[in-house]
Parts: structure tokens; C-alpha cells; sequence
């Protein structure tokens, strides 16, 4: 573990731990508890998840290193790093997205993470509860996504670093192991075996350019990338820090987080819940996983309620970074005080999270809006944002950070700043590093964006 150098004017993570924690607590989130489970039922099972794998190491752990280059060597925001390393308006406008995504998303995000708050007291006073009913209920769903905005702002004012970081220390390694018991339980069930194969034998006819843009887009909601926030919290790190040690422990411990979700829910799903299928889209770890706390014995309700605590706190260092982003820009670029950009932000996700909360009501205006993006239907206001901002928005940022570092600017020279501190990433893996932004990159992406766009057809 490394100490900082300290520089005057800004700060930095004080070791290489907290920085990996920060950043793990950052991407470890309800992307891969609750959203990587549905994307998966979604796209077919076992080929989405050998896709995304595919997505995380080939296209998704270069652009974090490409991320954390850019935001080490500016030492700024989203917007500012692109401003100080010389990029024009249209470069800048890639960072300007950032800022928009994470205030977006950030609303969304809420409403599920109020849902959390939600069905931890259901389990552990045991209230069996009907998951429609429940989000169809605004008078439950509004007021819990709006304490969990809340709980975010009181971290963003008083900064990340202390307790927030010191928090995740010790409860991400308990969020593992819960996460391993209950999918002990879930593997062990009478009839598990035919989830365990939907989830992990692949169906290769399966796979088409939904399937990829999917896996494409939850691997960088997954990871965190495409938003900034590497950039954010890169520009904190000393010069001597090993970042490409710090990214692989990122990447590898999403990615684990995520596997091991699946294996929590599929093998459940077909285990006890047969009629239902696997999918139906955000409700489904909501639906399945009560389940399986009722046939834990004894305790099943105490584990299900640590479970929803745990997902809580994996919930809140991911929205904590959201708000954070957007927080740093109008502090650096606006002059904002902390406060202010804390409380205005925040308040103002909670304005934007209502029409998400009422999306899940049936006949309500915001459940009932939609359209056809080239093809793809949308329903939902829910829907809409998620899409728009939480997988067409991020995969677009990828491509302009790609070409911006990879072709506007010298690429050596940020292969160079990611060698700084890791010696080993000289020699072939700096020359690959440099070829997949160049060019694995931004052509993997184009032709995911081109094929949504139809135009390869069907
Ligand atoms: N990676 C987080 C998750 O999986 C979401 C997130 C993205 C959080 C970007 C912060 C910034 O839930």
C-alpha cells in the first residue's frame, strides 16, 4: 500500500485500498444485484453472460484505464479534464453528457434503491408482501426514494472520504459473504439445476445486436464507465498509484459481484417459481428473492433483511459517486460551494424520481408512455430513462472518450500516464492498450450503434 504525495490544492485517496474501495464501492451497485440478473433473463441466459464477459475484458477494462488516464493526468471533472488537456466545445459536450447521466440515472436509481429500503422492514418483521402491489402503492415508493436521495446528500455534503469509505471497508466483504450463502441456498433447491444451466450453459443462436448492445451497455453501467465517474475519482489518485492493479481489482470485483447475482436468482427462479418467466424485467430479484428467504430456515427472514440492508449500503456508494459527478462540476466549473451543488442536485433528482415511481403504476401516464426506437419498444418513463440515459447516453460517451484520447490527442502520452506507477504495463500490454482504444474500441461500438439503428436490418 502506497502512501499519497500531497498536492496543495486538491485531494487525493489516501492509499491504493481506499481508492479501490471507493471506485469497487462505486461500481458494485443495484447494477449487479438487480439489474444484471433482469438484462440477462431479457437477453436469453447463458450467451448474454459469455457476451458481457467478452464486453467487461475486451471493450470495458480498456476505456476505465482510458477514463483514469484522463482524469490523473488533467486532475479535473468530466467537463474541466477534457477543457484543460485542450479539447474543443464538441469534445467538452462527451463530458457535459457525464454530468447529464449521472443526474439522470441518479433518479432512477433511487426509486429501486427506496424499494430496498422497502423490503428490508418486510422481511425482517415478516410481512409477506406483493411486489406489485407494493410499487404500485406511490404513497409507499415516493417517500423511500426520497429518504434515499436524502441519505445521499448528507454523504455528499460532509465528503466521501471518512465515514462513507470507512463504511464500505467493512461492509463490502459482508455483502460478499451474504451474497455466497444465499447463493449456496439458492444452487442447493430441488430443481435448481435447470436455472444453473439457463444461466451459465450458452445458447449461441442466441446472440444477436440486441444481445451485444445489452451487454455492452449494462458492462458499462456495471462498471462505472461512460459516466465520468472514473475520470472524477482518477483525478484524485498520486502519480506513483498502480492504477492498472487498482482496475483489474475493480473490474474483477464487479464482474464477480454480478456472476454471483445470477447465480442467486436463476437457479431460484426455475427452482420455486416455475410459472414465472425469467424475462420479466425489474421486478425480478423483488419477486424471487423473498422467496428464497422463506425457505432458509431458521432466520430466513433476518438473512433476507440483511440482504436488502447490505444491497442498500452497495446502493448508496454507488449513488453517492452519481451525485458526485455532477456535485464536482459545479464546484470546479461553477464555483458552486459543496453545499449548494449538494442540495440542489439532490433536490432536484427527487423532483426527476417521481415520474420514475409513478412508471410502475399501472395506467398512470407515466407507465403508459412509449415508443419504438428504431425497432426496440419502449414503455415507460422508467424505461425511457434507463435507455436513453443508462445505455444509449454512456455507450455514446465511450466512443467520443475513445476517439478523443485514442485520435485528437497523442495516445502514447496517456498510455504513458497509465505507466506511471505500474512498470509491468510497459511493453506489450501498453502497445495493446493503445490498439484497443485506437481501434477495437470505437469500431465495436459504431457497429453496435449502427446496428440499433437498423442498419443492418432485422
Ligand atoms: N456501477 C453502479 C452499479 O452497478 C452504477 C453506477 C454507475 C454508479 C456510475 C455510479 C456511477 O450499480
Amino acid at each position: 500500500m502506497q502512501k499519497s504525495i500531497k498536492t496543495p490544492s486538491r485531494g487525493q485517496w489516501g492509499s491504493s485500498f481506499g481508492f479501490i474501495m471507493a471506485a469497487g464501492g462505486s461500481a458494485v451497485g443495484l447494477g449487479n444485484i438487480w439489474r444484471f440478473p433482469y438484462i440477462t433473463g431479457q437477453n436469453g441466459g447463458g450467451a448474454f453472460v459469455f457476451v458481457y464477459v467478452l464486453c467487461v475484458l475486451l471493450i470495458g477494462l480498456p476505456l476505465l484505464l482510458n477514463e483514469i488516464a484522463l482524469g490523473r493526468k488533467s486532475g479535473r471533472n468530466p467537463v474541466g479534464a477534457i477543457k484543460t488537456t485542450g479539447g474543443s466545445k464538441f469534445w467538452q459536450s462527451a463530458g457535459v453528457l457525464c454530468v447529464m447521466v449521472c443526474f439522470a440515472v441518479l433518479s432512477y436509481y433511487s426509486v429501486i434503491a427506496g424499494w430496498t429500503i422497502g423490503y428490508i422492514f418486510t422481511e425482517l418483521i415478516n410481512i409477506p408482501i406483493d411486489f406489485e402491489d407494493f410499487v404500485q402503492t406511490p404513497l409507499y415508493v415516493i417517500p423511500l426514494c426520497m429518504i434515499f436521495i436524502l441519505m445521499t446528500i448528507m454523504v455528499v455534503l460532509g465528503g466521501i472520504s471518512g465515514g462513507i469509505e470507512k463504511a464500505a471497508k467493512f461492509l463490502m466483504p459482508v455483502l460478499f459473504l451474504i451474497i455466497i450463502l444465499i447463493a449456496a441456498r439458492a444452487v442447493t433447491l430441488p430443481g435448481a439445476s435447470a436455472g444453473i444451466e439457463y444461466y451459465l450453459s450458452p445458447d449461441f443462436s442466441k446472440i444477436n445486436g440486441k444481445v451485444i448492445l445489452s451487454a455492452l451497455g449494462q458492462a458499462f453501467f456495471s462498471l462505472s464507465v461512460g459516466w465520468g465517474l472514473m475520470i472524477t475519482f482518477g483525478s484524485y489518485l498520486p502519480k506513483n498509484n498502480n492504477v492498472i492493479r487498482s482496475s483489474g481489482w475493480i473490474a474483477g470485483m464487479d464482474s464477480m459481484v454480478a456472476l454471483m447475482g445470477g447465480l442467486m436468482i436463476f437457479p431460484a427462479l426455475f427452482a420455486l417459481l416455475p410459472g414465472v418467466s425469467p424475462d420479466e424485467g425489474p421486478a425480478l430479484v423483488f419477486n424471487v428473492l423473498p422467496r428464497v428467504f422463506d425457505q432458509i430456515e431458521p432466520f430466513g427472514n433476518i438473512i433476507g433483511g440483511m440482504f436488502f440492508l447490505l444491497l442498500l449500503v452497495a446502493a448508496l456508494t454507488s449513488s453517492i459517486s452519481m451525485l458526485e459527478v455532477p456535485v464536482a462540476y459545479f464546484i470546479d466549473e461553477r464555483k458552486w460551494s459543496r453545499k449548494k451543488a449538494a442540495w440542489t442536485i439532490g433536490i432536484a433528482a427527487m423532483i426527476l424520481s417521481i415520474p420514475s415511481s409513478l412508471a410502475a403504476v399501472q395506467g398512470n401516464f407515466f407507465n403508459k408512455m412509449g415508443f419504438n426506437f428504431f425497432g426496440k419498444q419502449i414503455s415507460g418513463f422508467f424505461d425511457l430513462m434507463d435507455f436513453f440515459f443508462g445505455t444509449l447516453a454512456i455507450v455514446v460517451i465511450c466512443l467520443m472518450l475513445s476517439l478523443y484520447t485514442g485520435w485528437i490527442k497523442n495516445v502514447k502520452e496517456y498510455a504513458g500516464e497509465l505507466s506511471m506507477g505500474s512498470a509491468s504495463f510497459e511493453g506489450f500490454p501498453k502497445k495493446a492498450w493503445i490498439f484497443f482504444i485506437k481501434w477495437i474500441c470505437p469500431i465495436v461500438i459504431i457497429l453496435v450503434l449502427l446496428n440499433m439503428v437498423g442498419v443492418f436490418g432485422e
